[in-house]
């Protein structure tokens, strides 16, 4: 029997090697990680599962197809979970789901199994992928069979398996980092009357408290093509080193720090505090250009469909004919979303500072207060005589109906 295992090397996925070896026969497990750029975590990884009793670790590098297929198409949707989630671990699980789907295929696996808890929504992003790829693999999720409670009880069982942590027991917040974002979930969170450590050194990972950022601004200006950032500052950047840079500044200035309880897919609500500097910097940018390059009714209707494809993302439901139809709509839309966005970043702020386009439909001449040839001012009392003639109508019958 041959198991392909979703691995981190966290504390969830480093003691369900040995759970598999015990509970399922002495399996051959092999480990998968998908690198979404969760950086140093993948540091010695290959050692570590190896000696937690793996036969070999897999790594597949996704750090581009992530960001060119998966973020900057949510992006481009202006999709953003109840109005402040950036998705960050939402679409990060299909494309890895999707990878480890199609390597179990090929190393003629047994099953696939993964670490996620049965109270959240990771385990349920995961399994729609698997089934997207691999309708008839079999899945093993471990948090939804045994006897482990907590993660106390976990590191327990680590411990009498000589499993090597990084983590002591009272700093254990559950985190997912990618090259995106990092969240914190667990401990004082769990608890919305208490509030997040901003300023505790080593809790932000990825930048600093507005409070700790330098009080000079930083300017940037972000070049996009039909809808994707191609320049930052007049350099040409690929997915990867656009968001890594923007990361940086964005950090540095204490950008992209979201605090929110969520709804998550399986009923309950949750806390959690997400790190997305370069991810707020794209989406605030990307809305400012589609400003000036999209009529108002195009705008309008995308925006109540980036309701919509925020709770796709988010139920990982991303491999699906929904999903994917609500993309062919953002692709058209996107057209003619080029031009030049300068920002301001500072102390938390992401502060507009002047935007260009070729295909501007703001047209200076008609929005004018100074005289102008479109547009008759005369006209505009036609307009509101139709426009306001319902109101009047109600108002007028409504006045005949009192005298009565
Ligand atoms: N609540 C967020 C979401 O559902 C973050 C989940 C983080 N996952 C984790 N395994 N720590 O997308
Ligand atoms: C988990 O339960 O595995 C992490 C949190 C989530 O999936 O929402």
């Amino acid at each position: 029997k041959k198991v392909v295992l979703a691995y981190s090397g966290g504390l969830d996925t480093s003691i369900i090697i040995p759970w598999l070896k015990e509970n399922y026969n002495n399996c051959e497990v092999i480990a998968v990680s998908g690198d979404v750029g969760q950086g140093t975590e993948l540091d010695g990884l290959e050692e570590k599962a190896i000696k937690t009793g793996a036969s070999k670790l897999i790594i597949a590098d996704l750090k581009e197809e992530f960001i060119q297929e998966y973020v900057y198409p949510t992006v481009q949707a202006g999709a953003i979970y109840e109005n402040r989630y950036m998705l960050g671990t939402s679409f990060a699980r299909p494309i890895i789901a999707k990878r480890i789907a199609e390597i179990a295929l090929a190393e003629g696996a047994d099953a696939i199994c993964h670490g996620c808890t049965g109270k959240g929504n990771d385990q349920v992003r995961f399994e729609l992928a698997i089934k997207a790829f691999a309708p008839e693999m079999a899945i093993i999720a471990p948090w939804r069979e045994w006897d482990i409670k907590s993660r106390d009880e976990e590191i327990d069982y680590a411990e009498a398996h000589n499993i090597p942590l990084k983590i002591n027991r009272e700093t254990n917040y559950s985190k997912d980092k990618n090259i995106w974002h990092l969240s914190h979930e667990g401990l004082d969170l769990e608890d919305p009357a208490n509030e997040p450590q901003y300023e505790k050194k080593g809790f932000l990972e990825m930048g600093v408290s507005p409070i700790d950022a330098p009080d000079k601004p930083t300017y940037i200006t972000l070049h996009f093509e039909k809808g994707v950032p191609t320049q930052l500052d007049g350099k040409t950047l690929n997915g990867v080193e656009m968001v890594s840079a923007l990361n940086k500044l964005g950090g540095e200035n204490g950008i992209g720090l979201a605090d929110l309880v969520e709804n998550r897919l399986v009923g309950m609500k949750s806390r959690g505090v997400y790190e997305t500097p370069g991810g707020a910097i794209l989406y605030h940018a990307h809305e400012v250009l589609e400003t000036i390059t999209l009529d108002k009714e195009t705008a309008r209707i995308k925006q109540y469909l980036g309701i919509k494809f925020a709770d796709i993302v988010y139920n990982g439901q991303w491999y699906t004919p929904l999903r994917e139809a609500l993309t062919a709509f953002v692709d058209k839309t996107q057209e003619r979303v080029t031009g030049d966005v300068k920002l301001k970043l500072y102390k938390g702020n992401i502060i507009n500072a002047g935007v260009t386009s070729p295909y501007t439909l703001y047209d200076e001449e008609v929005a004018t207060f100074d005289e102008d040839e479109v547009y008759n001012q005369a006209d505009a009392a036609g307009f509101i005589n139709l426009f306001g003639l319902p109101i009047k109508v109600r108002a007028q019958l409504d006045k005949k109906r009192n005298n009565k």
